[in-house]
């Protein structure tokens, strides 16, 4: 048997291995606080990064602020990439990114600040507590930038009222979208 070059120390809590799995371009998950989603999605993201035959893959994780990005976020990606380092991934603190050997990129945004968005091509983007963003950023900034490349989305957040985000879970839900789309509650706590 050929051994792995390397091993992630994650193991998804049951709740996510569909998500994991998902053939969707979008996706939404709906669930409670701590149940793992930033989690999840980092390693989600990570694994694109890294396995991805794209050149040049880029990967996006956005939460309402920056600064919430680095605060929740980032350490998790840190202890991500780690086991990756002896093949050469680096960490760019002041980006907020890892750089990972094959070329592929995972970095942290806030939606607080966009202009750091425009212009730029993804692949894959996760929007986290998206219920808290302005919904332009979606429309104007990152569907542009997910176009190029026929990128994929995933939308994180508790439905607050009839927002967007809302809007977004009851599309999820509808059998029109069944094709392209897929929701996930992860109702229960622990893993
Ligand atoms: N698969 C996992 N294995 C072990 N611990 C996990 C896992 N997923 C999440 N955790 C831990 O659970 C806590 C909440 O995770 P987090 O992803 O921040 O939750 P959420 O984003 O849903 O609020 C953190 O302490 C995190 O380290
Ligand atoms: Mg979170």
């Amino acid at each position: 048997m050929q051994r792995p070059e390397f091993v992630v120390d994650y193991a998804p809590r049951r709740q996510f291995e569909a998500f994991h799995d998902r053939r969707q371009r979008f996706a939404c998950i709906v669930t409670h606080r701590r149940a793992g989603k930033t989690v999840a999605c980092i390693y989600d993201l990570q694994r694109a990064a890294v396995s991805s035959e794209r050149l040049r893959s880029r990967y996006a994780y956005l939460s309402p602020f920056l600064k919430q990005s680095k605060t929740v976020a980032w350490d998790y990606l840190r202890s991500a990439m780690a086991p990756l380092r002896r093949l050469g991934a680096t960490v760019h603190e002041s980006e907020l990114r890892v750089d990972y050997p094959k070329g592929g990129q995972v970095r942290l945004y806030g939606a607080d600040n966009p202009d750091a968005l425009r212009g730029i091509y993804l692949d894959g983007i996760v929007l986290d507590e998206y219920a808290d963003m302005d919904p332009r950023v979606w429309s104007e900034i990152i569907r542009p930038a997910l176009a190029d490349r026929g990128g994929w989305a995933v939308f994180i957040g508790t439905p607050k009222g009839r927002n967007a985000f809302f809007e977004l879970w009851r599309r999820a839900q509808s059998e029109a979208n069944a094709r392209s789309r897929r929701r996930w509650s992860a109702p229960t706590t622990g893993s």
